[in-house]
């Protein structure tokens, strides 16, 4: 933890969960792994941006922003630094300024809209990504594009609306109170005015994935249990190898960064919800009340693709997502996955219109497309999936406690 009493004071207007956390002083980072989910503290300065290893919160707001066409160079710097002073402020449980909600005086629209004030820090991170269209010679970034950076090829069973996909800029905002994600987003668009606008946005509740050592698998909304396989936190050279953009990658900036992709994926919930559990374990390729493979052993046990049942056939079904989206099918790639669930009403015909809002971190976005392409192609689970929104990002390294999101881009 890099916060101390001092910085904390420093920052000013933080409102009453600040003042907690600043009564705490040096003691701040005691409050990182605090119980108290709403009190946590997740740092935002790091080598790596914060949310994506961090144990992953309950809830997300999802916003990808498009940059003004006019904005040059210097106009979206200046946004970077804004936004990253911002989300410094937010992350303790401040306000997005030092005025703050209160502070501006009666005759002034104030700078923050103040749905936050006393809800806490509850572990919120700030995640910032760039899309392929952020490269461009009107920002000065046109060369400095890695080579890595493919297009996202069109994948079967995509309805895609590319209105509500894609975009410049991203911000994953994660926290446990799902008052605290909206709050930092509805602020930071503020801020973004007018040389970044909103595009699109998803929220999600329930965390339908593990990042933590020690988080427990949670449920998505097929009722399977989903993160197991998941890269965990203290994984090192997993992380190195599947994950963190490496230092003689084409562009040595992105270095400590990573490739994010998200795909807002509807779930033919009551179509599922019709089958036997018996076929929904098969389509999974695990089982239901533990997640073990069908193959054998618990929810932790390596599937073994080899064993067969009485009849002779492969206990672990060819057409299973386990069996597709399994490193062994795929060249032994691995992505670190963070999904959330939605519910975001019903459709025009009455039904749930929810889903995953899958999101995963990967090495290459080349990598994470493999995977896809298997799963999309030879599997059973895609009948019962639709996917509708996407994008693809950069997520540049992290900071330290100077200097701004994406600097190493602009140096
Ligand atoms: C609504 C869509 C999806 C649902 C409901 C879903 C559900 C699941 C479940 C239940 C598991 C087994 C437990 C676990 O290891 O986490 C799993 C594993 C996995 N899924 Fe998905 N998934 C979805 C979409 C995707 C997509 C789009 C990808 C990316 C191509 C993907 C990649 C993976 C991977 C890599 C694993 C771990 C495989 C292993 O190493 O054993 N999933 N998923």
């Amino acid at each position: 933890m890099t916060i101390n009493r001092r910085q904390l004071l420093a920052l000013g207007g933080l409102g009453a969960a600040g003042a907690t956390l600043a009564a705490c002083g040096d003691g701040a980072s005691s409050k990182q792994g605090s119980d108290d989910i709403e009190e946590r503290v997740v740092d935002f300065a790091g080598e790596h941006q914060a949310g994506i290893i961090t144990p992953m919160q309950n809830n997300l707001h999802f916003a990808a922003f498009d940059v003004d066409p006019k904005a040059d160079r210097e106009a979206v710097v200046d946004l970077l630094t804004r936004w990253t002073a911002a989300a410094r402020r937010l992350v303790l449980g401040g306000e997005v300024s030092a005025k703050g909600a209160f502070g501006g005086g009666e005759k002034f629209p104030a700078d923050d809209s103040g749905e936050a004030v006393d809800h806490g820090p509850s572990g919120l991170t700030l995640t910032f990504g760039f899309g392929r269209s952020f490269f461009r010679d009107q920002l000065g970034t046109a060369g400095k594009l890695p080579a890595e950076f493919t297009e996202m090829p069109t994948m079967t069973n995509d309805f895609l609306r590319p209105e509500f996909s894609e975009g410049d800029i991203c911000i994953q905002a994660c926290a446990n109170d799902p008052q605290v994600a909206s709050h930092a987003i509805r602020n930071l668009t503020r801020l973004a005015v007018p040389t970044a606008t909103l595009r699109w946005t998803q929220l999600g509740f329930g965390r339908a994935g593990a990042t933590g050592t020690e988080q427990p698998t949670p449920r998505n909304l097929f009722g399977q249990k989903d993160g197991t396989a998941n890269i965990r936190a203290d994984e090192d050279a997993e992380l190195a190898e599947h994950v963190w953009i490496p230092a003689d990658s084409s562009q040595p900036w992105a270095a400590g960064g990573t490739y994010m992709t998200v795909r807002r994926i509807a779930m033919n919930i009551e179509v599922w919800d019709t089958l036997q559990l018996r076929e929904q374990e098969r389509v999974t390729g695990r089982d239901k009340p533990v997640g073990a493979p069908l193959s054998g052993g618990d929810e932790f046990t390596e599937p073994d693709f080899e064993a067969v049942n009485e009849r002779g056939n492969p206990k672990i079904d060819r057409a299973s997502h386990l069996f597709n989206v399994h490193p062994a099918q795929n060249d032994g790639i691995r992505m670190l996955r963070r999904p959330f669930n939605y519910v975001d009403g019903t459709n025009e015909q009455g039904r749930m219109n929810a889903g995953l809002f899958f999101i995963a971190f990967t090495q290459t976005p080349e990598r994470f497309a493999r995977v896809h392409k298997s799963m999309s192609r030879d599997e059973m689970f895609t009948e019962y999936l639709k996917t509708t929104n996407t994008g693809t990002y950069l997520v540049p390294p992290g900071v330290g406690d100077d200097g701004y999101i994406g600097e190493g881009l602009f140096a």
